[in-house]
């Protein structure tokens, strides 16, 4: 695999100098920033193949739920370059592609949302030449991802209208631009304040065991100029009580038909806080991370990871000999925690099972 210290082109869709993630022009090859490395190192994957954008996402090259679904559309992109010119090689060949991606990481479903459209404009272009189908998958794919940088921009001017001046806002974990397509969710939302001209301060949890708070979000933050603090998790509290934060917006991976949110582990334990204390607690989300099939947030699949990725740091495993960890990569915050969604299509709130139903009817309408 190649590594670019840059991106090669000037055009990216996020819209900033760095991105998640970005398909070639020729739509033969896909670059990943390998935000494993960030902040010290800052140099792209060039990959070649379905097969690597999967083994991308399982790894955390990319990771954030709108991300890793626009690098599942690149990734069939990819997978039907591959492809024989034969109808049924194709649709053979990208079906494989599709089911090592959806396999890729469980609780996103961007992923599998992302797929399955892939997937249904596989079929319905089966029969046309070969180069015509690399472009209408192509196309369908930068779709997906623009779409979901503007969905980012309209649900961060509607969260940022909750956000009063001089406001200190706790996150947890990465919901930006480096977990979207850009300019993200829940940090959108910040963006879209401080664009409006408030002041606005964050306070970043470092988010163990992957850190995204302190390596991801800190670093996003500090290049576009936006005041971050980073504190350890089991922090939170202490600030709260002190009421140093005057509320709560992260992103999510999977919001059930009931309202219940899921994201990143630690999440439910900062909504019980900001309850506690009588602060607002917000997740910003386009609907593509809605799944209105799922009933509840006990239906959502909660991926576990391997117990070294939380023992071991820097190469040292930490845990005794024998001793077991475990690591689920993400829980549930009930809807009746949740003061607001904020998405492309509106607000939800409150937060009811009646009013997830009324958005997706509006939406759809
Ligand atoms: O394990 P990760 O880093 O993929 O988890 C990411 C999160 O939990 C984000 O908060 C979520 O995907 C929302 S991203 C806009």
């Amino acid at each position: 695999m190649r590594w670019l210290d840059a991106l090669p082109i000037d055009d990216a869709l996020s819209g900033a100098d760095y991105s998640a993630v970005e398909l070639s022009h020729d739509n033969d090859r896909v670059w990943m920033l390998e935000q494993r490395g960030l902040p010290s190192e800052e140099r792209y994957a060039e990959l070649l193949t379905a097969q690597q954008v999967a083994d991308g996402i399982r790894d955390m090259v990319v990771r954030g739920a709108p991300a890793i679904g626009i690098s599942a559309a690149y990734g069939m992109v990819l997978a039907a370059h591959g492809a024989a010119g034969d109808t049924r090689e194709f649709l053979d060949s990208t079906q494989r592609a599709a089911d090592a991606l959806v396999r890729a990481r469980p609780t996103a479903v961007n992923l599998a949302w992302a797929v399955d459209l892939m997937l249904a404009r596989c079929r319905s272009i089966a029969e046309l030449p070969a180069p015509e189908r690399v472009e209408r998958l192509a196309g369908l794919a930068r779709r997906i991802h623009r779409e979901d940088v503007e969905a980012c921009r309209r649900m961060g001017r509607i969260g940022a209208e909750r956000v009063p001046d001089g406001a200190v806002i706790l996150t947890h974990c990465n919901a930006g631009a480096l977990a979207t397509g850009g300019y993200g969710t829940a940090l959108g939302v910040v963006r879209a304040a401080r664009d409006a001209g408030k002041r606005v301060r964050v306070l970043a949890d470092e988010t163990r065991p992957y850190l995204q708070g302190v390596r991801l979000t800190a670093w996003e933050l500090h290049r576009d100029g936006i005041e971050v603090e980073v504190i350890a998790d089991n922090m939170a509290a202490q600030c709260f009580q002190r009421g140093m934060i005057d509320l709560v917006v992260v992103g999510s991976d999977r919001i059930a038909r009931s309202g219940d949110v899921a994201n990143k582990i630690g999440t439910y334990g900062v909504a019980c806080l900001a309850r506690m204390h009588d602060r607002p607690f917000y997740v910003a989300a386009p609907w593509s991370t809605v799944d209105m099939a799922c009933p509840s947030g006990q239906a959502i699949p909660i991926e576990e990871r391997q117990s070294k990725e939380l023992t071991v740091i820097a190469g040292q495993d930490f845990a005794p000999q024998g001793v077991k960890a475990r690591y689920p990569a993400f829980d549930v915050t009930p809807a009746s925690l949740v003061t607001a969604i904020f998405t492309e299509r509106g607000e939800v709130s409150p937060v009811t099972e009646g009013a997830m139903v009324a958005m997706d009817a509006a939406g759809s309408s």
